[in-house]
């Protein structure tokens, strides 16, 4: 039986024929940092008391007013012990995590690239496009502190940023996700069969598809439907398409495409995905992309977009400060002015009707979860399997 509280270990992650090949040594390092993780999620619970007891009373007596802002908050609480240990302890589990992944993944790139070649061989399920490129705001950033992002290659067919990618999720989210890492798409997926029983999608698209991890579950559940992933990222769309066929689907299809810009004809989807993306488009790309999206639905069409809590009036402006540490100290620059915008007015812009705009919450399905962690669980902000969902349908 799994000890309570413990992230899952290592070994029941989920293999498959382009999974990279770790040591005893490379485990044993991901489950001390997804232990890291998940001890730090209790240590943050601190910040909120350091806040309310000390940062927060020493402000007011020294100004004879409340914070005003988040940065003066931020400003404050920069000063503070607690979360300076915490937050430095947090920066370097992000650090760990990508060295540990980089050095793995780039000790056996040459075969990586090999198998993924081979199960691409000769698919037409696999359309790369030598044209796109990705957008300027994606090449400007090392997103979570992975070095080249999405779409470095250091040779030509060069896979491990992705193998990187779906090695190390397993470790930040400390298992939450659950064996494949698709713990949300499982979530969205069963959630659009069972409370939309008259919709029955024949054509699925999922944009900022990465490497596939919440693709799949779609395809799963929806076998009859064609499923096309999208991504900029040359090796994701490799290696996630390498996946796909390792585990043995063959209704996806995964595509070199910009989302701002789509190939596809008006009105040619039924259902329009997009998972833990939105909060990575920067400037004004996030409405360039709803536009599209638009577009390209059809009349009775859906549209479903899974992210971390938005930041409403009743969230506390402590909250939303915490919850935007990923943008100060993990390279997510759009995480906050995303999480702040009212995305019944971004989807009303775009040309949704806001009487068919919903918000619902849907929790990661985790088949690694057998009853033994606690309920009570502190919320670690920005890495909770509990996810605000919100779309229109298309009318
Ligand atoms: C955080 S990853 C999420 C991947 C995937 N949806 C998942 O749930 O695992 C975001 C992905 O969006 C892709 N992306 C970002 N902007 C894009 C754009 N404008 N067009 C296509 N893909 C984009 C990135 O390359 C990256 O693979």
């Amino acid at each position: 039986m799994a000890a309570k509280n413990l992230p899952p270990t290592y070994d029941k992650i989920a293999k498959h024929a382009v999974f990279p090949e770790m040591t005893h040594d490379e485990k044993a390092r991901y489950n001390f940092i997804a232990n890291l993780n998940k001890h730090l999620a209790h240590v943050s619970q601190g910040n909120a008391l350091a806040f309310e007891n000390e940062v927060k009373p020493a402000f007011k007596n020294e100004h004879g007013r409340d914070f005003n802002s988040k940065d003066e908050l931020g400003d404050a609480m920069a000063k503070n012990l607690h979360y300076q240990s915490w937050s430095a302890l947090r920066r370097c589990t992000m650090e760990m995590r990508q060295q540990a992944g980089r050095s793995l993944t780039y000790r056996q790139a040459a075969e990586l690239k090999e198998k993924v070649d081979a199960l691409n061989a000769g698919k037409d399920t696999l359309i790369l496009n030598d044209d796109v490129s990705p957008p300027p705001y994606l090449q400007a950033v090392d997103n979570h502190l992975m070095p080249g992002s999405y779409h470095t290659e250091l040779f030509e067919g060069d896979v491990c940023n992705a193998a990187n990618y779906d090695g190390g999720l397993f470790v930040t989210t400390a298992g939450l996700l659950g064996r494949y890492s698709d713990g949300g798409g499982q979530a969205i997926a069963q959630w659009v069969k069972n409370e939309n029983s008259h919709f029955q999608p024949k054509r699925i698209l999922d944009i900022g598809c990465g490497m596939g991890h919440n693709t799949l579950p779609i395809a799963k559940l929806f076998p009859d439907a064609e499923v096309i992933g999208i991504d900029t990222g040359k090796p994701m769309l490799r290696y996630g398409h390498a996946r796909a066929v390792a585990l043995g689907y063959d209704n996806v299809k995964f595509m070199q495409v910009e989302a701002s810009e789509m190939p596809f004809e008006d009105e040619s989807f039924d259902w329009i995905q997009t998972t833990m993306f939105l909060h990575e488009t920067g400037g004004k790309s996030i409405y360039n992309i709803m536009r599209e999206i638009y577009r390209c639905l059809k009349p009775g069409g859906l549209t479903m977009h899974i992210e971390q809590p938005q930041y409403t009036d009743d969230m506390s402006m402590y909250e939303q400060w915490i919850r935007d540490w990923d943008a100060y100290n993990n390279s997510e620059p759009y995480w906050s002015k995303m999480h702040d915008i009212d995305p019944k007015d971004l989807m009303a812009d775009c040309g949704f009707n806001p009487a068919e705009f919903m918000q619902i919450g849907v929790k990661a399905i985790n088949d690694l979860d057998d009853g033994t962690q606690k309920s009570d669980e502190p919320e670690d902000h920005g890495r909770s399997p509990i996810w605000n969902v919100f779309g229109a349908w298309k009318k």
